[in-house]
């Protein structure tokens, strides 16, 4: 029996159609039920319900042995013990610097101001601003990341951006894009030599369903 972790909302709304292709169906949805592991229409996979940024962990420790996670959540989290084989092309969004209308980030940077800067992603903000030698003082958050520059906490934030509504709802504008983010299926690696027979056909349908979209 295999184990696939998946989050609540668009990561599961979005596999869902990936698992479909694959002929395979999911017993209850998450929204309603409050069952945290799922069976599925194919006898040798379930499903276990976690937190986005929970996923490579439960993956990592083989709690489960394969999951779906943003990259944002990857890089922010490591990749020790996972094998990361296929970009699934769902959930997309960039994470990127955004600061408060009329603020000058260009000149602030420019003048080699310290910046405030609010993220749930500390260490890809602390990297990229890093590499653009650019001082910060980082303070990290769970989410409402647009409130910060707002209310004087922060100066700018890092945060996903996609449609770019969010931002622009809290006179927010974006000012440098950093990286372009998926979700990827990610393998525990032991899991993958001791059930290689088992999870290549989930791997391959995965694959394919990936390629169609
Ligand atoms: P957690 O519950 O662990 O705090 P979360 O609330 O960020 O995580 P989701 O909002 O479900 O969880 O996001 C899951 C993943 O979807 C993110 O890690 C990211 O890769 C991607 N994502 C987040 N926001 C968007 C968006 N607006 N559009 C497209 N993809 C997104
Ligand atoms: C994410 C992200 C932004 C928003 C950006 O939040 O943290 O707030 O999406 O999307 P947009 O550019 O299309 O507006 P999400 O919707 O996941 O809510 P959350 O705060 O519950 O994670």
């Amino acid at each position: 029996m295999l184990t696939l972790a998946l989050s609540k909302g668009r990561i599961f709304e979005e596999t869902l159609p990936m698992l479909a292709k694959a002929g395979i169906t999911v017993s209850e949805d998450p929204e309603t039920s409050r069952k945290l592991i799922l069976g599925t229409s194919n006898p040798n996979l379930k499903i276990i319900i976690v937190r986005a940024s929970d996923v490579p962990t439960y993956v990592q420790f083989g709690a489960a042995d394969f999951g779906v996670a943003g990259q944002d959540v990857l890089i922010e989290n490591g990749l020790d013990g996972l094998y990361m084989p296929i970009d699934l092309g769902i959930a997309k969004c960039r994470l990127s610097v955004a600061v408060k209308e009329g603020f000058d980030y260009n000149s602030a940077v420019k003048q080699g101001a310290r910046l405030k800067v609010a993220t749930k992603y500390v260490n890809c903000a602390r990297e990229h601003f890093a590499i653009k030698g650019v001082h910060v003082d980082l303070i990290k958050l769970y989410g409402s990341m647009e409130l910060a520059p707002l209310i004087g906490l922060a100066d700018a934030i890092v945060d996903l951006v996609s449609t770019g509504n969010t931002l622009k709802a809290n006179h927010l504008v974006e000012v440098e894009p950093m990286m372009t983010i998926s979700a990827h299926l990610i393998v525990n690696q032991a899991s993958h030599k001791r059930n290689r027979k088992e999870l290549q056909p989930f791997l391959d349908a995965f694959e394919l369903a990936a390629q169609k979209k």
